[in-house]
């Protein structure tokens, strides 16, 4: 694997097209390292990005803290026969850098964490410039970053193909996240009733579907009231649980079956999301 720091060493890439390009902040566990597995049996070079990017944290996050084990990534990253890893010199970096405005900033985590999404856009379009990659790979556990890129591409007629990588969970359901790390390991299995609850709304949403060929929006919120109030009892402090259309992640509206379960919650003082699609018209 070749480490690459500086902008003019980004050249030797064009060596290995296609690119895949996999951002990341680092601190790898298998979520990540399934998105190399999987761009290298697209027969794509990965190139990992790791970089903590300081302009998608709010003033009192956990930018300071945020985990970083560039050795142990590395040794990871060559174990997955990853192509590249640009570690970006900060400066150059984000020198002169185009500061993005993200849409769908009225929703979901957009809400609770006022420019966040900015920050993250602007870094990866700043990565999509550096790299100008063929596919680039991202997970559905943030699933409404994934979407803002998705569109970035498309506004932008950016010829990058993005691929979203399924959410890989521990043994007990919870997605893996890099903040899990912040909990010990009976917290992490307390926090599995996280997948588990989403799985119970989303079979209650089909049953409901049905059973009734119901309008299903006038049963979302009731749902989510009721497991607003099962989370609190289990000592979770919920951000926010929405039942949205998948595709654009507003409210849903009569007969739309394409739905999206979408969590946020701070368990232990760690912030965990999560989410479900559910697609109404399958068995
Ligand atoms: O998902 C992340 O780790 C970050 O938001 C990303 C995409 C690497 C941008 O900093």
């Amino acid at each position: 694997m070749k480490v690459i720091e500086r902008i003019n060493d980004l050249k030797i890439i064009d060596q290995k097209r296609p690119i895949a390009m996999i951002p990341t902040m680092g601190n790898l566990h298998e979520g990540h390292l399934s998105l190399v597995k999987q761009s290298i049996e697209l027969q794509l070079n990965p190139l990992v990005t790791i970089y903590v990017n300081p302009l998608q944290f709010g003033p009192n996050e956990d930018f300071e803290k945020y985990p970083r084990t560039i050795n142990q990534d590395k040794k990871n990253l060559e174990k997955y026969k990853c192509a590249y890893l640009y570690l970006p010199e900060k400066m150059e970096l984000l020198e002169g850098i185009k500061k993005l405005k993200a849409p769908y900033s009225k929703f979901l985590c957009a809400k609770k964490r006022p420019g966040h999404f900015d920050g993250v856009i602007t870094i990866v379009n700043r990565f999509l410039e550096l790299i100008k990659p063929e596919y680039c790979f991202f997970g559905q556990k943030d699933f409404q970053q994934q979407l803002i890129i998705q569109n970035h591409l498309k506004a932008n007629k950016l010829s990058t193909k993005l691929i979203v990588g399924e959410t890989v969970r521990d043994e007990n359901g919870l997605a893996l996240s890099s903040r899990n790390n912040y909990l010990t390991q009976t917290e992490k299995k307390d926090a599995s009733i996280i997948y588990k609850y989403l799985n119970e709304i989303a079979d209650q949403l089909k049953k409901i579907h049905q059973d009734t060929f119901n309008d299903i929006s006038k049963s979302t919120s009731i749902i989510c009231k009721e497991y607003k109030n099962k989370f609190k009892e289990k000592g979770f402090d919920v951000d926010y649980l929405a039942i949205v259309n998948s595709k654009n992640l507003e409210k849903i509206r009569k007969d739309e079956t394409d739905l999206l379960i979408a969590i946020a919650v701070h368990y232990r003082g760690v912030r965990l999301i999560d989410n479900l699609l559910c697609d109404l018209s399958l068995p």
